[in-house]
């Protein structure tokens, strides 16, 4: 899969940028402040209909103008050809697939996956659940077809029973809620937790690489609720403490995964380094596993490669990305070191002041 299009327009300093990039290697080189990550925010966005960086996607539309669009042209695994395009306005979204309606972010995600390393991802590690299960569920929207409508059931349900919680006249019908909740709760759980048997043995060699003085690793996933109970059980029982809180407790929208080392302790005990490679570790393999189940992986972004890795690193990383096949996309002030051998093709970009050039 690979992008071989992308235009954006009034996405923070970037104004009107149209690419054709290389289907294996996108080089984006320029000063700090260029607007470098903010191409890969416009990448992520035609995705995962969000920026990876964290503050409200309002803050991504250029200032004065009233919207953003992103317009990507993909080459999918089978060769056929899918337009994309998303636009954000402060008040919402439009997005467009193949010249139709996009009506939830997740089916996006079902047809274009990218999986990007930056700055902040250290906090995949040491941040709360929800960056992880975002992780999962962009992979399962990817890879399994009938995930999508499984979650959205559930989100639907899971809404619609805290409401009733928060609301004294209506307190019944969060009874009513937890068939619905449990029957999808339970489907998207058992596509998580096989996910994530097929994750432990990709993340231990790319930890093997990436980590290797933490010693062996351990995926550990917790599916939210008691390890022997049906889900609808748990949501009975906890139906009380659920209504003086006003929200559901338990679930598949508390399931988290969690690395363990042989050496190093918790999450808590690693460095932020060592988090920023973990959380690498995780990526990687997360793209490997995309690939196993839908033989085709992920485009990949790694902004400001030089500065987050060093050179050894870099090049296990790069090494990971070639063995995948991915379209990568690379940024950074200067040339990364890791990048000398690189075996195939690649386009280079100049970014200044919102401008990108393609260099020949
Ligand atoms: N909403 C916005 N409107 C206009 N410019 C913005 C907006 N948000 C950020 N910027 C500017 O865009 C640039 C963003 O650059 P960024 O992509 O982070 O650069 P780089 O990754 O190359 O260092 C910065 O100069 C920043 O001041
Ligand atoms: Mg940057």
């Amino acid at each position: 899969m690979y992008l071989n299009r992308l235009r954006i327009e009034r996405l923070r300093c970037l104004q009107n940028v149209d690419l054709v990039p290389d289907p294996a290697l996108n080089l984006l080189i320029g000063g700090n402040g260029a607007g470098k990550t903010s191409v890969l925010e416009a990448l992520h966005c035609l995705s995962n209909g969000r920026s990876f960086r964290s503050g409200g996607q309002e803050n991504l539309i250029a200032r004065g103008a009233e919207s953003f669009t992103v317009f990507g042209e993909l080459t999918a695994a089978d060769g056929l050809g899918h337009s994309l395009g998303f636009e954000r306005q402060r008040s919402g979204w439009r997005g467009r697939l193949d010249g139709n309606d996009v009506l939830t972010l997740g089916e996006f995600a079902r047809s274009l996956s990218v999986i990007c390393f930056e700055p902040q991802s250290h906090e995949l590690i040491s941040g709360a659940g929800e960056g992880r299960r975002r992780l999962l569920d962009l992979a399962l929207f990817h890879v399994e077809p009938s995930y999508l409508q499984s979650w959205r059931r559930f989100q639907r349900a899971l809404k619609q029973r805290n409401a009733a919680l928060r609301d004294r006249a209506y307190a019944r019908n969060a009874e009513v809620w937890e068939l619905p909740l449990a029957e999808s709760g339970e489907t998207l759980s058992a596509m998580r937790s096989d996910w994530c048997l097929a994750l432990e043995p990709l993340i231990q060699r790319s930890l093997a690489q990436l980590l290797p003085e933490l010693g062996e690793a351990a995926l550990r996933w917790r599916r939210g609720w008691d390890a022997e109970q049906p889900l609808q059980q748990a949501l009975a029982e906890s139906r009380e403490r659920d209504r003086e809180l006003g929200y559901t407790v338990r679930g598949p929208q508390r399931g988290d995964l969690r690395i363990e080392f042989s050496e190093g302790g918790g999450r808590y005990e690693l460095s932020r380094g060592q988090q920023k490679l973990a959380a690498l570790a995780l990526l990687l393999a997360s793209a490997s596993a995309m690939q196993g189940k839908g033989g085709v992986s992920p485009i990949i972004a790694l902004d400001d490669l030089p500065s987050e890795l060093d050179q050894e690193k870099q090049a296990a990383c790069l090494r990971w990305c070639t063995e995948l096949n991915a379209q990568l996309w690379v940024t950074g002030t200067q040339m990364p070191v890791g990048l000398s051998e690189w075996p195939r093709s690649h386009a280079q970009f100049h970014v200044e002041q919102g401008r990108v050039t393609a260099l020949l």
